[in-house]
């Protein structure tokens, strides 16, 4: 997977009465949640997200539907498929993301390790790409590519 990326698998139970997904900070996804946000009612052909985080760290699932991924940085890049509830997608530091084919249906819960800080942001791909080349050369990412487990 992309640097900084990875996937977490959660226990889910389910009997006669449904399904249930427990997400517990710090135990199933590998930092404090501070901010929770969902995403939904996104029309058809909408692309959103164009960003990366200098220091947040992210856990996307989709709870119900499906949406696709794009994760990149400037030496590799890939497309995630979301469409079970009982995985999340972990996006780290300094990972430009990109969301797109929502279904109609589809409700995407993002959990953050941070409230929302607009000064976290990198919303220019030029400016992103410069950072980026150096961010991953130097290896600042060791520390998070394997605090993910279960991918
Ligand atoms: P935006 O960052 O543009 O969403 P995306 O990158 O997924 O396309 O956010 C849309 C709006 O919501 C924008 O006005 C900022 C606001 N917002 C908050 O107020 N708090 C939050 O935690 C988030 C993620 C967004």
């Amino acid at each position: 997977m992309v640097k900084n990326t990875g996937w977490i698998s959660f226990k889910c139970f389910y009997d006669k009465y449904g399904h249930l997904v427990p997400v517990e900070g710090e135990q199933d996804i590998p930092f404090q949640i501070k901010r929770v946000y969902y995403i939904y009612s996104v029309d058809d052909g909408v692309r959103r997200g164009f960003h990366s985080h200098n220091k947040l760290e992210q856990a996307l699932i989709c709870i119900h539907g499906s949406v696709k991924i794009l994760v990149k940085n400037p030496y590799e890049s890939e497309n995630i498929l979301l469409d079970d509830p009982t995985k999340a997608l972990y996006i780290g530091p300094m990972v430009w993301r990109e969301m797109y084919d929502f279904s109609s249906d589809a409700v995407l819960l993002v959990l953050a390790s941070g409230h929302y800080d607009v000064g976290d942001y990198v919303r220019d791909y030029s400016k992103y790409e410069k950072a980026a080349l150096n961010y991953f050369k130097r290896g600042e990412n060791e520390g998070n590519e394997h605090t993910v487990c279960n991918f």
